[in-house]
């Protein structure tokens, strides 16, 4: 039997949240580690799946970073982002890239492309932006980027959230 919620939001508080949550979360996406620099070199990065491409000419993409995030004011600050596109044996960096405490870098290799922001090695696919337009939606700031330079390896399998969870794609041949 079914099982569909339907709800018109408005009540707000809780449960118009809950519901959104889950069905925001119907919807599949890959996972990306972004990365900033600080003023001081230190490396900032946090698992993000608000990533989307915006457009081809020019080449721009998006990513949604909360208002709360700690990570805001060097994003604002450097002007410049990586989306480093996790695979499926990329979970517990996912995880670790949500970290409160300690170094979020840790035991993680970077490279070093023309912005300065930290580019992921063995990654399914890196973007390297220029920051082109910020601006806050609701509980959000949206950051679209001018992709300056790409990598991409599109023999991993990619790693996908759905649901609240992290999930493999089963690809068939
Ligand atoms: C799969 C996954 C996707 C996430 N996507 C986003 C996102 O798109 N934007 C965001 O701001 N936080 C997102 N988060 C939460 C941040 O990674 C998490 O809150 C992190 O601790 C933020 O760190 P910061 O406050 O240092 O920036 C996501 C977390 C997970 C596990």
């Amino acid at each position: 039997m079914s099982q569909a919620v339907t709800i018109e939001l408005g009540g707000g508080g809780d449960h118009d949240v809950r519901a959104l949550r889950n069905a925001f979360g119907c919807f599949t996406t890959g996972v990306t580690v972004v990365t900033t620099c600080a003023a001081d070199g230190r490396r900032v990065g946090l698992t993000a799946n608000s990533f989307t491409s915006v457009s081809l000419d020019p080449p721009l993409a998006l990513v949604c970073v909360d208002l709360k995030s700690s990570s805001l004011p060097m994003l604002d600050a450097a002007g410049l982002f990586t989306v480093n596109v996790l695979h499926a044996d990329h979970q517990a960096l996912a995880r670790q890239f949500t970290r409160k405490e300690g170094d979020r870098f840790e035991g993680v290799e970077t490279e070093t492309w023309s912005t300065g922001a930290p580019v992921l090695p063995g990654c399914m696919a890196n973007f390297e932006c220029v920051t082109h337009q910020v601006f806050d939606a609701g509980d959000h700031r949206v950051y679209v980027g001018r992709v300056v330079k790409l990598r991409y390896d599109p023999d991993h399998e990619p790693l996908v959230y759905l649901q609240g969870r992290f999930r493999r794609v089963h690809v068939e041949d």
